[in-house]
């Protein structure tokens, strides 16, 4: 017999009752027509807004080409993207993906891979940090350390010791003889937009040429401009080994990357890593093509300028209505708000403002603008934020009366 009331997906979303149809730059417009400013932009993926003229008509004309071909071939578009990047980086090489689990997977292999073919197996073990987030894979739930990720699917796995974040001693003490290396992300996203503060960057590039170990970072949120710079680690000056790259690059079409340093990716060799779909002429014409606009000159100097605009105009905002809104924070366009409400709650009052925002972990709500925003968009956003933070706050005033 069938239950009336199942339905056929996976429960594993909690979804807003929103239905969208179409996008349309910075908007998204429902199946009845109500438009909605798009300050999540899919979580930091829509990178270019929605429907992009330079991405629309890419992807129409690799259609009419070829979409599929296996790994097993030559793929001209994936030699062309990953030379763009080693050239914009610190890496000399890339494995395309598709998602930043993925990326993640991969940045793991090619540090247990490096110390394997050094002749150092046990060296497999990696330092990752209290509030982190690197995916859904049973790897990296195991190296972001969440409970709530974790329980219930079985033993973790094994290899990831993790910290406290900001705690130097800790950190220190963690590293042992079958340590590899240590991952981070330059700004934890899920985790609450906590910065690393840039000379604790360096503190750790330092500590891992003292011990041999590989730096690895996880620039799915942080990358491809959303702080500013082309990768958020650009701001400290010091260079990983290993990087994980995805959402933005992209543009909304499935797409990751791993970058390493030639050294780092010395044990990745033929049949050791695969993948079906990773790299696939889609996936390479699109990436191309956000890469175009996105290396364009100007382009980080706007998404610098809306992210001035907008940090002036929330701190402000903040300063007004401190029952709501507590502290502003973040880098460039990945921006978060500590709320003094619920932050559920701040998300409903912005999403009934016709604003769409992401909640993150320590009660704080993340704006992530595609970073095509103009200051005419940052504008909008502010009097949509204040108006909430206004209802919020007179709900607050009311309650402690
Ligand atoms: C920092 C970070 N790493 C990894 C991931 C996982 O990426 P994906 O969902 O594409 O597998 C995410 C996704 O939110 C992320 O924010």
């Amino acid at each position: 017999m069938t239950d009336a009331n199942a339905q056929p997906l996976y429960d594993t979303y909690a979804r807003a009752d929103l239905r969208f149809e179409r996008g349309e730059g910075m908007w998204l417009i429902t199946e009845s027509g109500d438009r909605y400013l798009d300050f999540a932009a899919g979580i930091a993926v829509n990178s270019l807004g929605h429907a992009h003229p330079h991405l629309v008509e890419t992807l129409k004309s690799q259609a009419e080409k070829l979409w599929h071909v296996s790994n097993i071939y030559e793929i001209p578009g994936q030699k062309r993207l990953g030379q763009r990047l080693v050239d914009s980086t610190f890496a000399d090489k890339a494995f395309f993906t598709n998602s930043g689990a993925e990326a993640l997977e991969c940045a793991i292999k090619t540090a247990r891979r490096y110390h394997y073919v050094n002749g150092n197996p046990q060296r497999f073990r990696i330092i990752t940090f209290e509030g982190a987030f690197h995916g859904r894979t049973l790897a990296t739930i195991a190296a972001g350390g969440q409970l709530k990720y974790l329980e219930g699917f079985g033993p973790k796995v094994e290899g990831f010791d993790q910290v406290a974040f900001g705690d130097e001693e800790a950190l220190k003490s963690a590293i042992g003889p079958e340590t590899g290396a240590i991952l981070i992300e330059p700004i934890q996203g899920e985790g609450g937009v906590r910065p690393v503060p840039d000379e604790e960057l360096r503190a750790l590039r330092k500590l891992c040429d003292e011990h041999g170990l590989l730096l690895i970072l996880d620039e799915v949120q942080t990358g491809m401009g959303r702080t500013g710079k082309l990768f958020a680690h650009e701001w400290s000056g010091i260079k990983p080994d290993i990087m994980a790259v995805a959402k933005g690059i992209g543009g909304g079409f499935p797409l990751g990357v791993c970058l390493a340093t030639a050294e780092a990716a010395k044990g990745m060799t033929a049949g050791v890593h695969g993948t079906t779909y990773g790299g696939n002429p889609l996936a390479m014409a699109v990436g191309n093509a956000v890469l175009d606009v996105i290396l364009e000159e100007g382009f980080l100097d706007n998404v610098r300028h809306i992210a001035l605009f907008m940090k002036q105009g929330l701190a402000s905002i903040s300063d007004r209505y401190p029952e709501a809104i507590s502290e502003v924070r973040g880098r460039g366009l990945l921006i978060g708000l500590k709320c003094a409400v619920p932050n559920t709650a701040m998300v409903q009052a912005l999403r009934d403002e016709h604003l769409l925002t992401v909640g993150a972990g320590d009660n704080v709500i993340r704006l992530l603008p595609p970073l095509v925003a103009t200051e005419a968009d940052a504008r909008e956003a502010l009097t949509r934020i204040e108006a909430a933070a206004e209802r919020l706050s007179g709900t607050a005033r009311l309650k402690s009366a």
